[in-house]
């Protein structure tokens, strides 16, 4: 790999990319990786001469998916790249040169570019802004504001944008200020404060622990739970409900293989759970956090820390699940420490998207969620 002066990789994604990082190099011919090495060792700290930029160019064009892509064009300060830029960010999120390639372009007064990626929401939005997350450059802050505000929006997109906002000083720190004065839109509340307690700079997480009770507020007009318990709903509507993409259930629990395997499975949850106890999963995740589904924070050794969840654990790495992401394998010679969150991945508030109904309906669908008869 070339050198790079300015690497800011969040941990994780840096675990990630050093892996795959290696391998895609092993992919890359001897010829290609050999071109490479020379068009490196001929260019000097100024201004790269055109023949060299050409040289570049050309082979940058020829290896549009491998990390060294975006190496040449930052080195090389190729110009006009800014698409095929994103489109590796979005195509390769687990890769460490995802951020770069970010940062890159907003290098490029790329803010415009980026902007009309995220006007529209599509299959790029998520691996779009889960990069902007792992770049953690404020410079994009102004991006991210009118996808936290649009309620048509998916709540999924929404939580990502959340996030891109904490990764960096300067967003998380407006966020709180937003949780502080209420004045962020009130779906987004508990979101925001899940996001928040999982930031990276422990003055924010302290901040937002004084700000908020862990006990989340009851939604307004819902009766308290015995009286929720009581009322009857219908687990058709409530299906639907369960996979409503503004509500994102299905984005992290599997029902009988359909869904995103993060959370539990919930293919028998109404035989686990009674009714109190699936509406209290959802008005406030973190009063019982199921087993093995714990979050963690670990602290690397080059200062970055990594919130998710373990999946596996062997003598010399432990492989973290994150929602969204892939699964990240970190070294154990790279961590410096772990500590268990007292809070849920779960986000608290996914109840302020819903009737007082729809909710009653959601709670009927989950308890008739059961083995099937034999
Ligand atoms: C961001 C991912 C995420 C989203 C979105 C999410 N969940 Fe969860 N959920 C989890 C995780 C992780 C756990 C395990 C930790 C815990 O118990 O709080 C969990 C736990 C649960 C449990 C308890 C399961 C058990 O075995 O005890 C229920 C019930 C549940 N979720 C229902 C829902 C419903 C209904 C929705 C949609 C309104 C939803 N979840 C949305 C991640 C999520």
């Amino acid at each position: 790999m070339l050198s790079s002066t300015r690497r800011r990789w969040s941990g994780w994604w840096l675990a990630a990319g050093f892996v795959l990082g290696l391998s895609a190099t092993a992919e890359l011919s001897d010829r290609t990786q050999l071109a490479i090495e020379a068009l490196q060792r001929l260019k000097g700290s100024e201004e790269p001469n055109p023949a060299l930029q050409q040289a570049a160019r050309q082979i940058a064009l020829q290896i549009p998916d491998e990390p060294e892509f975006v190496e040449l064009v930052r080195e090389f300060r190729l110009s006009g790249m800014e698409s095929n830029l994103v489109a590796f960010a979005v195509r390769h999120t687990e890769s460490p040169a995802a951020a770069e390639a970010i940062r890159e372009t907003l290098g490029r007064e790329g803010l415009v570019f980026l902007g009309k990626r995220l006007e529209l929401e599509g299959p790029e939005t998520a691996p779009l802004l889960a990069s902007l997350a792992a770049a953690g450059d404020p410079r994009c802050l102004p991006l991210i504001k009118p996808v936290l505000q649009d309620a048509g929006r998916p709540v999924a997109t929404r939580i990502l944008a959340l996030k891109v906002a904490a990764s960096t000083a300067a967003g998380a720190s407006n966020l709180l200020e937003q949780l502080r004065t209420d004045s962020l839109p009130p779906e987004l509340a508990g979101s925001a404060t899940t996001v928040l307690k999982e930031s990276r700079w422990p003055e924010i997480r302290s901040a937002v622990s004084a700000t908020s009770p862990t006990v989340p507020r009851k939604p307004a007009g819902f009766p308290p739970v015995p009286e929720l318990v009581a009322m009857k709903g219908d687990p058709v509507r409530g299906a639907l409900v369960f996979r409503r993409p503004d509500v994102a259930c299905i984005g992290c629990h599997q029902v009988r293989g359909e869904g995103v395997d993060f959370g539990p499975k919930l293919t028998e949850i109404g035989a686990k759970l009674g009714k109190d106890a699936l509406i209290s999963a959802i008005l406030d995740p973190s009063a019982g956090i199921s087993f093995g589904f714990e979050a963690w924070r670990f602290s690397l050794k080059d200062g970055d820390d990594v919130v998710g969840l373990v999946s596996s654990e062997t003598g010399e790495e432990v492989l973290i699940k994150q929602q969204g992401g892939p699964q990240i394998a970190l070294r154990k010679s790279n961590i410096s420490g772990r500590e268990k969150l007292p809070l849920s991945i779960m986000p608290a508030g996914l109840q302020d998207n819903l009737s007082l109904q729809e909710f009653v309906d959601l709670i009927e669908y989950l308890a008739s969620l059961r083995p099937e008869a034999k």
